[in-house]
């Protein structure tokens, strides 16, 4: 009957108490241990979970400012071709200014030119063959008339000029180019002047090298050039003469042409190419002229490509030069190039096949 259950446990043994307390231990724990994982994932979870949000915030940011961007780009595309219409537009009423700066040069030169050269060839008319108008015309009258013939020619050749300058100058003048000989170019503006020299007594000399290559120029412009030069030499010598040279040099002729006038101070020098620059006031009453010869010859040689310039000293006289190019502006990509003296023929070495 010892054995029956009392109710009441038997006294623990030491083994059994500390086996408890273990089991108690662990228990408590694993309790703990569970807690602090639940703990950790809902801090995680809830992180995750915030991330989400900003990312998802920031995903709506990105969504408006590509929408903003997307409106911004039409709006600069709009611009650009509202731009582009304004730009067409310029552009055509540049091309109408230009236009009308081309017709506008044409008809002033047209409406100068016509009533001058009726002037100056009737008045030419009236000298040569008076017997036509009278049987004898007075000398007064004939004075006269030739007074209207040298003012209305000094008038023509002025027209010319300016004009000259303004097609320069707006980019109107075409030069029309051609295979040329300076020394046939020098030659003619050397007959042409020679009259002003001889009736002042001087000389001109003229040294042109028999070997320069030909130089594909506007021959008439680079007469003007040369003319412009020569009658400058003859008009303001005194004694002595001039010398026209023309020489080649690596790739450029030089033309020279230098006198034994006055000679020209060095501040005025800087001057003269400009429009209208005269040395001084007194030289158009003294000589005539207008001032534009060496600005439009200075033009004419840069249009070429080459260049021009004075070098003078009082008392001992002016010497202008000037160089063009050689080979300059030779069209290599047209017919042109063929006619070209300098184009180099190569013979083909495949026979021909034409039987
Ligand atoms: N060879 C020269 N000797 C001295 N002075 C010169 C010489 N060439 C030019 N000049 C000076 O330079 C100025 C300008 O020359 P430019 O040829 O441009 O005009 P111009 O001869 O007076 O008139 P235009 O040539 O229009 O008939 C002249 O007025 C003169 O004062
Ligand atoms: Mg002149």
């Amino acid at each position: 009957a010892s054995a029956l259950w009392t109710g009441w446990p038997a006294a623990p043994t030491p083994g059994a108490f500390l086996a408890n307390t273990l089991v108690l231990w662990s228990m408590t724990l694993v309790v703990v241990i569970t807690r602090q994982a639940e703990g950790a994932a809902m801090t995680a979870l809830s992180e995750a979970y915030d991330r989400a949000r900003q990312a998802l915030d920031a995903a709506r940011d990105r969504q408006l400012e590509l929408k903003q961007a997307l409106k911004d780009l039409d709006l600069a595309n709009r611009e650009v071709i509202r731009l582009n219409d304004l730009l067409i537009a310029a552009r055509e009423a540049l091309e109408e200014a230009r236009r009308a700066k081309e017709e506008f040069v044409a008809n002033v030169s047209h409406e100068l030119r016509t009533p001058l050269n009726m002037i100056i060839g009737f008045s030419d008319e009236i000298l040569k063959r008076p017997d036509l108008y009278a049987e004898r015309l007075p000398q007064e009258l004939l004075d006269d008339v030739a007074a209207i013939r040298r003012n209305s020619e000094h008038l023509a050749r002025l027209v010319d000029d300016v004009l000259d300058l303004v097609q320069v100058d707006t980019g109107l003048m075409r030069l029309s180019k051609e295979w040329t000989s300076l020394a046939e170019v020098i030659a003619e503006a050397q007959e042409a002047v020679s009259i002003f020299f001889e009736r002042k007594g001087l000389k001109l000399n003229s040294r042109v090298d028999p070997n320069l290559p030909l130089i594909y120029c506007d021959r008439a412009r680079i007469r003007q050039v040369i003319l412009n030069l020569l009658s400058n030499a003859a008009r303001f010598t005194l004694q002595g003469g001039a010398t026209i040279e023309a020489t080649r040099q690596e790739h450029a002729i030089l033309i020279k042409v230098s006198d034994t006038g006055p000679g020209i101070d060095a501040a005025t020098l800087q001057h003269l190419f400009e429009p209208f620059q005269q040395a001084d006031p007194s030289i158009r009453r003294r000589y005539g002229g207008t001032g534009l010869g060496l600005a439009i010859s200075k033009r004419f040689v840069e249009m070429h490509g080459g260049r021009i310039w004075i070098e003078s000293h009082i008392g001992t006289g002016t010497t202008v030069s000037f160089t063009l190019p050689i080979e300059s502006g030779v069209p290599q990509t047209t017919l042109k190039r063929w006619f070209s003296p300098y184009h180099d023929y190569t013979p083909r070495d495949r026979p021909s096949l034409v039987p």
